[in-house]
């Protein structure tokens, strides 16, 4: 029989992570899941096929400085990392002059530093048993820019190209790494977001009636870790026209942006 394996999904307590931890435990992994609310993480676990196959690590992936130690906790809770996915992350709605500088420091630390630092404590980790996967969740958001979302596209285009980069460093190892593009998913993330004065945009929740279903985003994102692809775009067919118009014409698609908004 094979070794059951080890997956750490942040930003485990909702949305997408919720759908990739009960995802991974369906097919018999074991699941260490990280968020800040152990009610919800532990919600999950209970609705999950297998709750004892849930590790819960409850975490601020917004406090820096425990990331080293966090990330060995991880790694520890079942002796080792096969994949990490590098999930959480949080929106942002207001003009980018109005923005409090505070919120567009608090969608670049979760959004990028956050993942990052725990790349930089757990590559090492999986360079010296030379096995191990890394995702992140980015946005299709990080590839182009548009009003209202200035803090939150940059976040996810750092990320993306970051990813990029790492993929470039690591390709000649056993080491395997992949970037999620998701377009809207049918999740409460614009609920849960920021606004320009750093409130929670509680009535704001566009993603939460449309989209694509986390469910159905949870599976890609396995079968792409389970390839040798280094990046998946997770959209609907009118996303993808506009990502191709952006590239290609670049004039029409914001006419037609600035239409629908
Ligand atoms: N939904 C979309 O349309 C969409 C589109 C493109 C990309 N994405 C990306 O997909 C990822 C998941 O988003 P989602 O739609 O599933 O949103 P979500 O349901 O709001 O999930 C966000 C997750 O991040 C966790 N989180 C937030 N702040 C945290 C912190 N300081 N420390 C630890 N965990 C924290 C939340 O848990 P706690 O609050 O319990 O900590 C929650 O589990 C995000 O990176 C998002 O940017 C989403």
């Amino acid at each position: 029989m094979l070794s059951p394996q080890h997956v750490w999904i942040t930003g485990a307590s909702s949305g997408i992570g919720a759908a990739l931890v009960h995802a991974y435990v369906d097919k018999g992994w074991h699941v260490i899941a990280t968020a800040r609310g152990k009610e919800a993480l532990e919600a999950v676990a209970k609705n999950s096929s297998k709750p004892d196959h849930v590790h819960l690590l409850t975490a601020d992936l917004m406090d820096m400085d425990a990331l080293p130690a966090l990330v060995q906790s991880a790694w520890d809770t079942c002796g080792g990392i096969d994949l990490a996915i590098f999930n959480a992350g949080i929106a942002q709605w207001g003009t980018a002059v109005s923005s409090l500088q505070a919120v567009d420091d608090h969608v670049l630390t979760l959004n990028y530093r956050s993942p990052v630092a725990c790349i930089k404590a757990l590559l090492p980790k999986m360079q010296q048993v030379a096995h191990g996967r890394i995702a992140v969740v980015s946005s299709i958001a990080g590839l182009f820019g548009q009003g209202h979302l200035a803090a939150y596209s940059a976040s996810k285009a750092a990320l993306t190209v970051y990813m990029e980069s790492l993929k470039e460093e690591v390709h000649m190892s056993p080491i395997r790494v992949h970037t999620v593009t998701p377009g809207v998913i049918r999740t409460g993330i614009m609920s849960r977001g920021l606004n320009a004065d750093g409130e929670l945009m509680r009535n704001r929740d566009p993603s939460g009636r449309s989209g694509i279903l986390p469910a159905v985003a949870a599976s890609k994102i396995q079968r792409l870790c389970n390839s040798r692809r280094f990046h998946l775009i997770i959209a609907s067919p009118a996303e993808r026209l506009g990502l191709f118009l952006h590239h290609c014409c670049p004039r029409l698609f914001y006419f037609l942006l600035r239409r629908k908004s």
